[in-house]
């Protein structure tokens, strides 16, 4: 299948066709990062810029390595040491990036929409890198990766997602791209980090963890995104952790063979016990980091014409 699509802003709007092309592709990148030289010249002569208006330790520098793997010229910009703090909106950094010929541009965004502004304005392709609490593409694409990796299908699974849903744009992707792919996908959260509308998405929701990750095949924790909450929806992180941090005795609630994820980064002892963390048994959470270079890679291929 031809992958012709400029830009990658959301994975509501992917067919369940370009979420297997990407990630076959991605499959193939795997085995370069295990080289020797983990190089190869794919994408000489290649320009992507990563700028980034939030912190990020995961995507950003896998976007780095992804695109010097394939031997692209790759550019970091943070807002803080950027003329945004003069002033300059994101509208005319855009279009001064722009004027420099870059083939890529990823962007991370506190506003949501704001890839989707830049991919009208720009040329070049624009990769959601995060925008607010909306989407998170590449880490749903990498964590559909990592089950199909470890489960070898994502059609039947059910994939319990776990914490502030409602702040949390890694929930939202994996939503749209887990119920595209076959998975049964259950939520669970305190009332007030559960979006009100959430059940029209067609996935199940429950306040209590033990009630999702019944009989799950994959639990997915998330951290509560303080940053985007304009006021406190819980009492304090100590009730929290009573009830929705994942630990030795309820993860016996989910299938013997079930695996935990977390997007990082992780709170320890809030959503997750270190015990559940850093248990080989279960946690595949450095497994999701290495899978996301391999699908940035590909992404990085396919948007500047890899497959055509
Ligand atoms: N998962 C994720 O987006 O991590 P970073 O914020 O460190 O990029």
């Amino acid at each position: 299948m031809k992958f012709d699509r400029k830009d990658i802003l959301g994975i509501k709007d992917l067919s369940v066709d370009e979420i297997n092309v990407i990630l076959e592709t991605a499959e193939s990148f795997l085995e370069i990062s295990t080289r020797e030289i983990k190089k190869v010249p794919t994408l000489r002569g290649k320009t992507i810029i990563n700028l980034f208006f939030e912190a990020s330790t995961r995507t950003r520098t896998s976007f780095e390595i992804a695109g010097k793997r394939l031997s692209a010229d790759t550019i970091n910009i943070s807002a803080s040491t950027s003329s945004v703090v003069k002033g300059e909106t994101l509208i005319d950094t855009a279009r001064n990036l722009e004027a420099m010929n870059p083939d890529v541009i990823v962007i991370r965004h506190s506003a949501a929409g704001a890839p989707h502004l830049l991919a009208t304005l720009v040329k070049q392709a624009i990769i959601n890198a995060g925008d607010g609490a909306h989407e998170h593409p590449t880490q749903a694409l990498l964590d559909m990766m990592t089950i199909k990796e470890k489960k070898g299908k994502l059609a039947g699974l059910k994939v319990a997602i776990v914490g502030d849903i409602a702040h949390s744009r890694v929930a939202r992707s994996n939503i749209y791209g887990l119920a595209k792919m076959g998975a049964e996908v259950v939520l669970a959260g305190p009332a007030t980090m559960l979006p009100r509308d959430i059940e029209q998405m067609g996935v199940k929701s429950y306040t209590k963890l033990e009630d999702a990750i019944c009989d799950a095949d994959v639990v997915m924790m998330l951290r509560i995104q303080l940053e985007r909450q304009k006021q406190n929806i819980f009492p304090s992180l100590r009730e929290y952790s009573q009830h929705y941090c994942l630990n030795t005795r309820n993860i016996k609630l989910a299938r013997p063979d079930a695996i935990v994820m977390h997007p990082g980064p992780i709170n320890r002892g809030v959503e997750i016990s270190p015990d559940i963390a850093d248990d080989p048994a279960y946690s595949v959470i450095l497994d999701q980091v290495n899978k996301g270079v391999a699908v940035r890679m590909a992404l990085l291929y396919l948007l500047t014409g890899g497959n055509e």
